[in-house]
């Protein structure tokens, strides 16, 4: 299995691999909505290959807000892994390649909204310990996470402000 940035040809495949894990086109969609938005980072789409070329997983991280601050961010936002292939640790691959491709452009941090299970073992702690919150208190305080990297500073908090492709799930 090969991890590499998403190649232009690779969109419907990656379409077909957010539609196979998530009971709902939303997420597909929301790849779709930050592809054409200004916060997409072409070096962060990574998709997992097999050896045959299929695309069997894919993780994005793109740009976002923090209120007051001038400097974005990083949302992890989706990631999936065909349902035939999950518990075999591609998803753990694709997020720390993810999380070594940003640290390689020095972003300081990383938020995402996702399952307590999963994302702690990369890092990721309750968002509110750095003073990065939700847009609505309504969020769970254990689903939404951040990462410092290294460049990470003190006085980065503040409210995560989506950019408008987030819309639906915001
Ligand atoms: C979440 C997801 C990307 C994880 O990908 P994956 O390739 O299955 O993850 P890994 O194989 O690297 O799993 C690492 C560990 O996570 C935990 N884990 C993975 N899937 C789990 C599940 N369904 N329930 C509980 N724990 C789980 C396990 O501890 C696993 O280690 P183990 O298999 O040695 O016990 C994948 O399950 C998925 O696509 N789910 C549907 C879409 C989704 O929920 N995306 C994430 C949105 S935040």
């Amino acid at each position: 299995m090969t991890i590499r940035p998403e190649r232009p040809d690779d969109a419907a495949a990656i379409r077909a691999v957010h539609l196979a894990a998530f009971p709902s086109p939303a997420e597909a969609d929301l790849v779709e909505l930050i592809r054409a938005s200004d916060g997409f980072v072409p070096d962060l789409s990574l998709v997992a290959e097999d050896p045959d070329g299929g695309i069997v997983g894919h993780i994005l991280l793109s740009h976002v807000g923090i209120a007051g601050s001038p400097d974005p961010v990083l949302a992890l936002a989706p990631m999936a892994v065909v349902p035939e292939r999950q518990r075999q640790g591609i998803g753990s691959a694709l997020t720390r390649a993810a999380l070594d491709a940003a640290e390689a452009r020095d972003e300081p941090l990383v938020i995402v909204l996702g399952h307590p299970w999963f994302y702690p073992r990369f890092g990721f702690r309750p968002a509110s310990r750095y003073g990065i919150f939700p847009p609505a208190a309504t969020w769970p305080d254990a689903a939404f996470m951040a990462k410092p990297l290294t460049t990470w500073r003190s006085d980065l908090k503040g409210r995560v402000l989506y950019p408008p492709a987030f819309g639906r799930l915001t």
